[in-house]
């Protein structure tokens, strides 16, 4: 999955082609319009309020840049620098594309970054769905015992080898079924994002004071691994199709797979941080009053578009109810008013 993700040239985020949008293969929430941002300016605009001025905002992931487009913009508090770390080369030019149009005052305070700063900062780090684009590993509940899907090479194309696990995955398996309180069946496959616990060190690390915001499609573990949800949720996006072949066209078709949200938090709690709140994209978003915001625009024709642009970024069968927001901060004060609301902690 790390090949055909980012192999340099030839991984699906690395290889140059145009991945979000309409046009790409998939929409994520910034990519929508500028609600998304506008609301997440609002909570960030709070947050900043009551951090230690000058502050910074860090975006992993950018994707096509309309996030840090969109809040630059939105912003009422404008950070004093916005980092983006980036590891697509071939994404990193389309987020300079995007960011051209910004006025000098807010161009000059967006710096990329190949890996998080080692000075300590007062601030926000936001993530829209990164953590789904981690690699996962997968694994398969057999009479023989836990067993790791690996890939291998057929005649002709990829294919799937059941082997040994590896002792990492072997070690996650055994405390997820602890967590769990119950075995997986036999025939029982799914997926263990091993990485996610030291890509929250690395790009929590030099946060000081703040917030981390991570928005993503997932479950608590305890509603992940149903045992009716006995095939994983390894997906993949080509052209707006979702299709659960991997050995399809790798390198042109997204992969990617649910996000844990208890493990998310447990690694929180791992690098010091503070969970402070997690809630859906729906609750969230109607917290900061984008209904409102819908509702008071003026000119009829935008209002009938922003209200189809809300619909799809809340309607449980759209983005609302899968997508979630988990907030982690490194210091107590930080008011969250977007998760307050609907705060299902709990859950995790
Ligand atoms: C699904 S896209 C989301 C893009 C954007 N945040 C959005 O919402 O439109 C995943 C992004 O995460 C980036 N990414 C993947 N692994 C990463 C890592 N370890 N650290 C930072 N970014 C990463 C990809 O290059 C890509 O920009």
């Amino acid at each position: 999955m790390a090949m055909a993700l980012y192999e340099p040239g030839l991984g699906y985020y690395v290889n140059g082609l145009l991945k979000f949008g309409q046009a790409g293969d998939f929409v994520t929430a910034p990519e929508q319009g500028s609600l998304f941002s506008i609301a997440l300016a609002g909570q960030i605009d709070q947050l900043a309020a009551a951090l230690d001025a000058p502050y910074t905002i860090m975006e992993p992931g950018a994707g096509s840049g309309a996030l840090a487009r969109d809040l630059l913009n939105a912003l009422e508090r404008t950070p004093q620098r916005y980092l983006i770390l980036e590891p697509s080369a071939a994404l990193r030019q389309i987020q300079r594309e995007t960011l051209a149009d910004l006025p000098a005052d807010l161009a000059r305070r967006v710096e990329w970054l190949a890996a998080p700063p080692e000075q300590p900062f007062s601030g926000v780090i936001v993530a829209n769905e990164v953590a789904d684009a981690l690699p996962v590993s997968l694994f398969e509940v057999t009479a023989q015992g836990l067993r790791e899907r690996c890939v291998q090479v057929g005649n002709t194309r990829l294919e799937w080898a059941l082997e040994r696990p590896q002792p990492r995955l072997q070690r996650a398996f055994e405390q997820l079924e602890k967590d769990l309180g119950y075995g997986l069946p036999e025939g029982y496959v799914s997926e263990i994002c091993l990485d996610l616990p030291g890509w929250l060190q690395t790009v929590s690390q030099p946060l000081a004071q703040g917030a981390l915001l991570l928005f993503d499609y997932g479950y608590p573990r305890s509603e992940y691994y149903l045992p009716e949800r006995a095939g994983g949720t390894l997906v993949c996006h080509y052209r707006h199709r979702a299709h659960f072949d991997p050995f399809v066209w790798p390198g042109l078709t997204d992969l990617s797979a649910f996000v844990d949200f208890s493990a998310l938090a447990a690694g929180g709690v791992g690098c010091g941080l503070e969970v402070a709140g997690f809630t859906t994209q729906a609750d969230f978003l109607l917290a900061m009053g984008t209904h409102e915001a819908v509702e008071r625009e003026k000119d009829e024709r935008e209002r009938l578009r922003l209200a189809g642009e809300l619909k799809r970024l809340i309607l449980p069968g759209e983005m609302g109810e899968k997508f979630k927001l988990l907030a982690l901060t490194r210091n107590p004060s930080c008011p969250l008013s977007g998760l307050e609301e609907a705060n299902q902690l709990n859950r995790l």
